[in-house]
C-alpha cells in the first residue's frame, strides 16, 4: 500500500498546485508517450467503457478520442487548469463530457450512479490512492466495471530501488510517483481484479466490486 494518510479537507491540495502549475506544458511532455504505445493502450482499455461513464483525474482529456460513441460522460479532475484543457480538447472533438472539478478521495457522487469508471495515470499522483480506489467502488454500480491505465513499481529489484529513488524527483517536479504499487492498491480497496494485461511497467486493469458473500449482503 502507497500513500501518505492526510484528511479528507487537504487530500489533493498537493496534486491541484503541481497540476495547476505543469496544466499549460502537460500535453507537450506526455506526447511522446503516445508514440511508445500509450495511444494503443488507451484505445485498448477505454474502449471497453458503457453506458454511464465516470473518468476521474481527467487531466487535460487525452482519453477523450478514444470512448466508444454513444457513452454519457462525466469526468472530475481535481486541477482546475488541466479541466480548462479537457472542456476545449472535448469542444475540439465534439465530445459532450459533464467536467467537473473534485477529489476523487471523496468523490460528490451517490452510490452505485455509473457503469464504467476509468482512469489513466491518476493513482500515481493521488495522495491517498486506496482512498481513491475505495470511492471508485463506492460510485461504480455493482455490475460495473472499474477501468484503469497506469504504470507501477518495476518488478526488477535494482530498477525498482532506482524508482523509488528517483520518485520524490518526479513528484516534485511533475506530480507522478514512480514507484507506486497499484495491483496491490486495488485490491486494498477492495476491488477485485478480473484482468490485467501487464507490459512492461504498464498495467491496463479491469476490475470490479468485490461481490459481498450473500449473508452480509443481505445484513
Ligand atoms: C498524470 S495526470 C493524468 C491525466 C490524464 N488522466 C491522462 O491520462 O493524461 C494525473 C491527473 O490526476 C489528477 N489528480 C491528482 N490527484 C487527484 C485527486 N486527488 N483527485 C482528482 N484528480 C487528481 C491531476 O490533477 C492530473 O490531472
Amino acid at each position: 500500500m502507497q500513500g501518505a494518510p492526510r484528511t479528507r479537507a487537504h487530500a489533493g491540495s498537493a496534486p491541484r498546485r503541481i497540476y495547476d502549475r505543469v496544466a499549460p506544458i502537460y500535453d507537450w511532455y506526455d506526447t511522446p508517450m503516445d508514440f511508445l504505445g500509450g495511444r494503443a493502450r488507451r484505445r485498448r482499455l477505454l474502449r471497453r467503457a458503457r453506458g454511464n461513464v465516470l473518468e476521474v483525474g481527467m487531466g487535460t482529456g487525452r482519453n477523450l478520442e478514444f470512448y466508444p460513441e454513444g457513452v454519457r460522460m462525466t469526468a472530475i479532475d481535481v486541477s482546475g487548469r488541466m479541466l480548462e484543457r479537457a472542456r476545449r480538447r472535448a469542444g475540439r472533438l465534439g465530445r459532450r463530457v459533464r467536467l467537473q472539478q473534485a477529489d476523487v478521495e471523496a468523490l460528490p457522487f451517490p452510490d452505485a450512479s455509473f457503469d464504467t469508471v476509468a482512469a489513466s495515470c491518476v493513482f500515481c499522483s493521488v495522495a491517498d490512492p486506496v482512498a481513491g480506489l475505495r470511492e471508485l467502488g463506492r460510485v461504480v454500480r455493482p455490475d460495473g466495471q472499474v477501468l484503469l491505465l497506469e504504470h507501477v513499481r518495476p518488478r526488477n529489484a535494482l530498477l525498482g530501488k532506482l524508482f523509488d529513488w528517483l520518485s520524490p524527483l518526479t513528484r516534485r517536479a511533475f506530480g507522478p510517483e514512480i514507484n507506486r504499487r497499484t495491483e496491490e492498491n486495488v485490491l486494498a480497496a477492495g476491488l477485485r481484479i478480473e484482468q490485467v494485461r501487464r507490459e512492461g511497467i504498464w498495467r491496463e486493469i479491469v476490475a470490479r466490486r468485490e461481490r459481498l458473500p450473500e449473508a452480509a449482503a443481505r445484513a
